[in-house]
């Protein structure tokens, strides 16, 4: 490699350079031969060149122009030249030059490839994992992963001049139940036991605290075996933040300036210096999810006075059985929205449990068309100043005797229309603190009560006194970060007593004695001088699919899992010798023995 390595990249060229001899090494793009001159584009990961060899080139060049394919790796070395007037091409960084091939070298061949680099779109997910680093050489996947770095860059930066240390915590860890199922480890050294992948370094950082490590961060990778989809993977990466001695405020001023300065300085994007906050009682009662798009306004609204307004019998159910009737307002939408496309909300709605979905549109006048509009004769004018709506308005209804049914399931109707109406512009960028979560969540399935978050959040300090009276009613010292309508980010102030630490155990379940044998070490550490702390954990792939506007974050890893959390690459999950389940005292049973 000594002789043609190369002295620039390919896409540094410009029309100053003209008259300099360089070296580029690189891919070949793409390749054309015009009547025996050959226009090459040569990429690496800066850019395209294009490389001329023509019947002045030196000779033999013509012969191994004429030998190249798509993504050979070769070397030339060539002098830089303006292009011709009309051969310009203002939609390359280097289109101005082209380099005149004096001698090339073929460093590597490649056989016929599966797809096309850079309009691998057309090609199947399995086919773009299988191929993943040739996926990877496409400038999308490229650019994805450079903001990756830069994000991941600026972070540390951050953090660490604000006093953060950056701490590793181990991947081999105790199996502790922390919300999703673990990936387990099995010992050789010590049959039938087995180490845990850590679903987030949530005791460890706690740990670190205890340990006087007052501002730790991580980023750090974390492993949850549940069912993948768009915003998860089975092994992800959060930026895990633990602070000593804080608020609430501390931390949320911490994170906004953090994205604050990551925004600017890897996408120049200005965000606001601090977030909106709202309660998640607000959130659910206005937005119906825990997750509201805030890129669109579109708030529910209540309708409890319709009840009594007309006579529509589902509205008089469901309020007198205590539950809520929600309306939605479409601005405009009277036309958009056909019938057709009206059952396309309601199917949306019946996911989340709705009964149905009853709708109006505001006509000429105020006139109430359509729809339950027969349920409300004479009262159009009514309606419309309490809903404050006007001409060519859609008015979209759900209610149940159950009112958490009624704002989710309108909730999942408002964000398809946001999604649907070309609301959700992804170079906007809207944030949104959501705090007073509740502290406890009413496991159906299991008649039992569980942490919303996880059992190390501190309850508030006002129900203290009624946490095992009344568990429902308890909030935490809770918040989540909310980006467009995913969860970026969820933290807490964290417990740091011990007996209030096992009280929390008691209430979602624990025995005195499981309590002890699963989270032992912790309620030991807290009876050593505990600090107050608290933290919080952006999930990094979800961060950078946003900033880079995708819809999944496989696109922003460089080896993901697929939907059915398989390699497609290397096989993986895949078989193992038998020599190595006896050396881990283990035996497969059943049907799925294929390792025997
Ligand atoms: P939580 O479980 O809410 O909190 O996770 C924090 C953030 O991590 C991201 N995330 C994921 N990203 C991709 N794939 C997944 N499977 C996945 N699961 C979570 C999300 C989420 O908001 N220890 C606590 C944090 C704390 O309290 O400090 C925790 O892990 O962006
Ligand atoms: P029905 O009287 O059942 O034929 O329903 C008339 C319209 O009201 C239909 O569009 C239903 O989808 C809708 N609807 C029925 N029940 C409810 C409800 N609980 N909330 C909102 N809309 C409903």
């Amino acid at each position: 490699m000594e002789k043609m390595k190369r002295t620039d990249n390919c896409g540094a060229a410009r029309k100053e350079d003209a008259g300099r001899t360089l070296v580029l090494n690189g891919w070949v793009h793409r390749i054309r031969n015009h009547g025996g001159i050959f226009f090459i584009n040569l990429r690496d990961r800066y850019g395209i060149t294009q490389v001329v060899v023509d019947s002045d080139s030196p000779s033999g060049l013509v012969e191994v122009a004429a030998s190249l394919h798509m993504e050979y790796c070769i070397a030339v070395e060539g002098l830089v030249r303006l292009r011709p007037e009309n051969m310009i091409n203002p939609d390359m960084d280097t289109g101005e030059i082209e380099i005149s091939a004096q001698k090339m070298e073929i460093l590597s061949k490649s056989e016929t490839l599966p797809f096309v680099i850079d309009e691998q779109t057309n090609a199947s997910e399995d086919l773009r994992l299988k191929y993943r680093y040739l996926d990877l050489r496409s400038f999308s996947m490229q650019n994805n992963l450079a903001l990756r770095s830069a994000v991941t860059f600026s972070v540390r930066k951050f953090l660490t001049e604000k006093g953060f240390f950056e701490i590793e915590t181990p991947t081999f860890i105790k199996s502790t139940p922390e919300g999703a199922r673990d990936y387990l480890v099995p010992s050789r050294l010590y049959p039938g036991k087995f180490y845990a992948l850590p679903q987030s370094p949530q005791l460890y950082k706690q740990l670190l605290m205890v340990s006087g490590f007052d501002k730790y961060f991580q980023i750090a990778r974390c492993y949850r075996d549940e069912d993948a989809r768009g915003d998860r993977q089975p092994e992800f990466t959060q930026i895990d933040i633990e602070q000593s001695f804080v608020s609430r405020e501390d931390i949320l001023s911490l994170i906004e300036q953090m994205f604050n300065r990551v925004f600017d300085e890897t996408i120049s994007i200005k965000l606001p210096e601090t977030f909106p906050r709202i309660s998640y009682d607000d959130v659910m009662d206005l937005y119906g999810t825990d997750k509201p798009d805030l890129r669109f306004d579109m708030k529910l609204q209540d309708g409890s006075f319709l009840a009594s307004l007309g006579n529509f019998q589902a509205f008089k159910d469901a309020l007198s059985a205590g539950g809520k009737i929600k309306v939605l307002k479409v601005e405009g939408g009277a036309e958009s929205y056909s019938r057709k496309k009206i059952e396309e909300l309601e199917s949306v709605a019946k996911i989340y449990k709705a009964k149905g979905l009853a709708w109006m549109k505001v006509g000429a006048g105020n006139k109430l068309e359509g729809g339950i509009s027969k349920f409300f004769e004479g009262k159009e004018n009514e309606v419309c100043s309490a809903l404050n709506a006007s001409e060519r308005d859609l008015l979209l209804f759900v209610a149940d005797t159950n009112g958490k049914i009624a704002c989710t399931a309108l909730g999942a109707v408002r964000s398809k229309i946001g999604k649907d109406s070309g609301l959700c512009d992804p170079k906007q960028f809207s944030f949104v603190w959501v705090v007073d979560f509740p502290l406890f969540e009413w496991n159906e399935d299991e008649n039992k009560w569980e942490a919303a978050h996880h059992m190390f959040s501190m309850p508030q300090e006002k129900y203290l006194d009624t946490l095992e009276s009344d568990p429902g009613s308890v909030k935490g010292d809770l918040y989540d970060l909310v980006l467009n309508g995913y969860e970026l980010a969820s933290g807490s102030i964290r417990i740091h007593d011990s007996e209030l630490q096992k009280r929390i155990f008691r209430i979602v379940g624990f025995s005195e004695e499981d309590g002890k044998k699963k989270f032992g070490f912790l309620t030991e550490a807290f009876r050593y001088g505990a600090p107050p702390h608290g933290g919080i954990a952006p999930g990094l792939d979800r961060l950078i699919m946003l900033m880079c506007g995708q819809t999944s974050i496989k696109e922003v890893i460089a080896f993901p899992k697929n939907s059915f959390a398989q390699s497609p690459m290397d096989g993986c999950p895949g078989d193992v010798d038998l020599t190595q389940l006896e050396e881990l005292h283990l035996q497969i049973t059943g049907e799925n023995n294929a390792n025997t």
